[in-house]
């Protein structure tokens, strides 16, 4: 038996950005999808989180979790041809349907060890697409490849800059000082999540038409107005939300940590006024937490998930008791919560 892990991520600023030819700065965090993979004479997947077992002699839609696998070897055997029969067991410490990535970890770490396994030699960046092919034809999500690069190269230490466009990609030390990430689950799944999603790509596409460009990277703040209503307020989240991951680059270089925290709160402004993929709970969160941490917004597809908060470890002790009290209060939902840790991305794990 063979043993792999990938990692989730969070991201540092750049939402909805990755499939509207834009910046990223992601990175892999301590919470993994682990798969235990042995030759079988079916393909089976089960997973120790749930008990299930699926058995299947031909590959095909389940609608489980076993899907992102599925998917995966569906793209593999097209760049490769026939993957003989495995059997997947996962295992995982990485909160599902919390804004982390769990659904690109599972494919990342799939296209890993079948490429270890059967020695394709294929290059991280190859199994990475290999996943977001499988998220965009198989399981029906329109998602950029932010979450499979993050899930596939990251490093210790270090943010991963995606330039989506060219899918150039940079790592930039990560040194928060005294201050760290927090990650707070809302409790709140993104089940609207999906369609909402591919709604949004679509309302991007339009915009983008709408003006007769091919790309957001043709696309300047002259020609956001000539756009209105909802094509306006989508164009000029990704074009402002660009900037803000490039500043924050910069303001990460300089050791400015405060200015981070401010952009990160004009990134959820924008990504609940503008974009409008926040929803109740994870605002009165925001809200809760202004002018008491260094900064906080939305993270991953949004409709729920979790808020990726920067602080210091005093301030942000000081808050959240209050905050796990009211919002229980208000919600009947109990905050789960953690400090980030960084992690290096997908690896055999002994
Ligand atoms: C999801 C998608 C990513 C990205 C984020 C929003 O996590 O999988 O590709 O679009 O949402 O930034």
């Amino acid at each position: 038996m063979m043993k792999y892990r990938a990692p989730g991520r969070i991201n540092i600023i750049g939402e909805h950005t990755d499939y509207n030819d834009g910046y990223v700065l992601p990175f892999a965090i301590d919470k993994h999808i682990y798969l235990d993979i042995k030759n079988s004479d079916k393909f089976t997947f089960s997973s120790k989180n749930s008990n299930e077992k699926i058995s299947l002699n031909n590959l095909q839609k389940t609608n489980t979790w076993a899907d992102y696998i599925i998917g995966v070897i569906l793209e593999l055997e097209k760049k490769v041809g026939k993957i003989p029969p495995f059997s997947f067991n996962i295992h995982s410490n990485l909160p599902i349907g919390a804004g982390l990535s769990s659904s690109a970890a599972l494919e990342v770490v799939s296209a890993y060890a079948l490429n270890d396994i059967l020695n394709l030699n294929l290059s991280l960046e190859e199994l990475a697409l290999i996943g977001w092919n499988a998220e965009n034809k198989f399981i029906g999500l329109n998602c950029g490849i932010m979450d499979q690069y993050a899930s596939a190269l990251s490093k210790e230490n270090h943010a991963l800059f995606i330039d989506t466009f060219t899918k150039k990609h940079e790592l930039i030390p990560l040194n928060l000082k005294d201050y760290n990430f927090y990650i707070i689950n809302s409790g709140v799944k993104h089940e609207l999540g999906n369609s909402e999603y591919n709604i949004r790509k679509k309302q991007c596409d339009e915009a983008l038409k709408a003006l007769g460009k091919n790309s957001f990277r043709e696309i300047t703040y002259d020609d956001l107005e000539k756009l209105e209503g909802i094509s306006y307020k989508r164009a000029k989240h990704v074009l402002d939300e660009n900037n803000r991951v490039l500043k924050t680059i910069e303001a990460l270089k300089n050791d400015n940590i405060e200015l981070i925290g401010e952009y990160l709160f004009e990134s959820h402004e924008s990504l609940k006024n503008l974009y409008e993929v926040s929803c109740e709970e994870i605002d009165y969160i925001i809200d809760n937490l202004k002018n008491k941490v260094t900064g906080a917004r939305i993270v991953g597809g949004g409709f729920g998930g979790s808020v990726l908060v920067l602080s210091k470890d005093d301030e942000f002790e000081k808050v959240i008791d209050n905050l796990k009290y009211e919002y229980n209060k208000k919600y009947s939902i109990e905050i789960e919560y953690f400090k980030v840790k960084n992690s290096n991305g997908v690896e055999k794990y002994i």
